[in-house]
């Protein structure tokens, strides 16, 4: 769920006095267009040299060893409800524009801390261990091969476009039981939603924009909950109506934003470990080598590609209450950034770190979270990651990069991925 966690509120953050902050002559901009395409060289100075870094440009700490990352996700002095704050900040206008997406949002167990995160999960998990997202392997194959046959004999292509994006967005309206022709307009609300959720700086109506695509989502999602409980049908969305009418039910706002979140937690992570999964084979010959010859190795593969260069860059938590993390004093509504894509690169934990094993064991990679809120989805994104890539390395035996081109990196600091990723099909 990475996306959505992005949601950080840009409020003004504490003033800090950056020269007694200061312990390291290291500039980290996440922003830099070479920290984007490679972050990794950065994470390195920062873990042996500020491991508790204030950052100026982010406003925010930024931790980046794997232990600290992992108490940081496991500490409940860091809470990770940063839309209260964000809200009462705004300006009445816009706070009106945005309430029903904020009304939404304040629902999703992602934003909550315990005890609403507890009862949310509690609900929610009875749907994720239902055989229905268990069963979604066959309807995976299908749509991946669909999407295949659809690129044979094409040379070039945009790998994020014709296939990384549509094989999430198809999974998981399959498992919410939203026809596959609808596929347009739920981009359409998802993406409008997106510029306000991802925290979009240069998008000019970005709040009227999240607006609509919220109110066409929830409404649409209204109409199908009312349609399943009319006429019942087996799958993900029935089993989290028949969780929600048990003694401690789900309301139907709780039930409409449930929908919303799986849509999008589900949706760009998955897109990106697709792509980035691919990405790290075409720039790693050797292992992609060894990951055609071995596909009984397609199981660690896949947790290599996660850690690797996975979807997950950081998290982001709000100091609850205050305490000291290596000699540094974070306050309260400080915001963190856990930084999991350096904590997965950590030489305490993995040997040979920032090189790729296709075989690698153990791997104990943070990319789906820890603690409470580690994703719900994981099994399902695992799955999803298996059969996509293998049958796209397999359909197409000389694929390779798009000469003379490079991917374009997303420019956020929560989800890693590829904006644009030219490859070549064919010899
Ligand atoms: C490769 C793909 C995915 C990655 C890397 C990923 C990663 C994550 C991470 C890191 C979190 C924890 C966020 C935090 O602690 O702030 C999370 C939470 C969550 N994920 Fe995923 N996710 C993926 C796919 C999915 C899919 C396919 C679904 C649903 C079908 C899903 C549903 C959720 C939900 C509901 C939560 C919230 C759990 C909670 O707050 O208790 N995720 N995900």
């Amino acid at each position: 769920m990475a996306d959505a966690a992005d949601a950080a509120p840009r409020t003004d953050p504490p003033q800090r006095d950056l020269h007694t902050d200061r312990r390291t002559d290291l500039t980290y901009d996440p922003r830099d267009p070479a920290t984007m395409a490679n972050p990794y060289p950065i994470y390195a100075r920062l873990r042996e040299e500020d491991p508790v870094h204030w950052s100026p440009v982010l406003k925010s700490w930024v931790v980046t060893r794997y232990d600290d990352v992992k108490a940081v996700l496991m500490d409940e002095a860091m809470s990770v409800d940063r839309l209260t704050g964000f809200y009462r900040t705004l300006p009445s206008e816009q706070a009106e524009t945005l309430q029903e997406i904020v009304k939404y949002l304040n629902l999703w167990l992602a934003f909550r801390d315990p005890p609403d995160h507890t009862r949310l999960r509690r609900i929610m998990r009875q749907a994720f261990t239902a055989p229905a997202v268990n069963d979604m392997k066959t309807s995976i194959r299908e749509i991946v091969g669909m999407l295949l046959d659809r690129l044979e004999g094409r040379g070039e292509i945009d790998l994020i476009r014709e296939y990384a994006l549509l094989v999430p967005a198809y999974v998981i309206m399959d498992l919410l039981g939203v026809p596959r022709d609808m596929l347009d307009r739920v981009k359409e609300w998802s993406d409008d939603m997106a510029v306000f959720i991802g925290g979009a700086r240069n998008v000019d109506d970005k709040y009227a924009r999240a607006a609509h695509g919220c109110q066409e989502m929830s409404t649409y999602f209204k109409t199908l909950i009312a349609e399943r409980r009319a006429a019942p049908q087996p799958g993900f969305l029935m089993d989290l109506i028949n969780a929600s009418d048990e003694a401690d039910a789900l309301t139907d706002d709780e039930l409409v934003a449930a929908c919303m979140l799986v849509l999008f937690a589900g949706h760009e992570t998955t897109t990106n470990l697709i792509a980035n999964s691919i990405h790290t084979l075409l720039t790693h010959p050797d292992q992609l080598a060894r990951f055609r010859a071995e596909p009984e190795a397609n199981r660690t593969a896949v947790e290599e590609f996660l850690r690797y260069d996975g979807p997950t860059n950081a998290l982001v938590r709000v100091v609850a209450t205050d305490h000291e993390l290596h000699g540094r004093a974070l306050k309260k509504g400080d915001r963190v950034f856990a930084v999991v894509a350096s904590a997965n690169r950590d030489p305490r934990m993995f040997d040979d770190p920032d090189a790729v094993d296709v075989a690698r064991t153990p791997n104990r990679h943070l990319t789906f979270g820890l603690g409470i809120h580690t994703c719900l989805g994981a099994q399902l994104a695992r799955e999803e990651g298996r059969i996509a890539v293998r049958a796209f390395i397999e359909r197409f035996p000389d694929l390779a990069l798009a000469e003379g081109e490079r991917p374009d990196w997303l420019d956020a600091m929560v989800p890693r991925g590829i904006s644009r990723l030219p490859v070549r099909l064919g010899g």
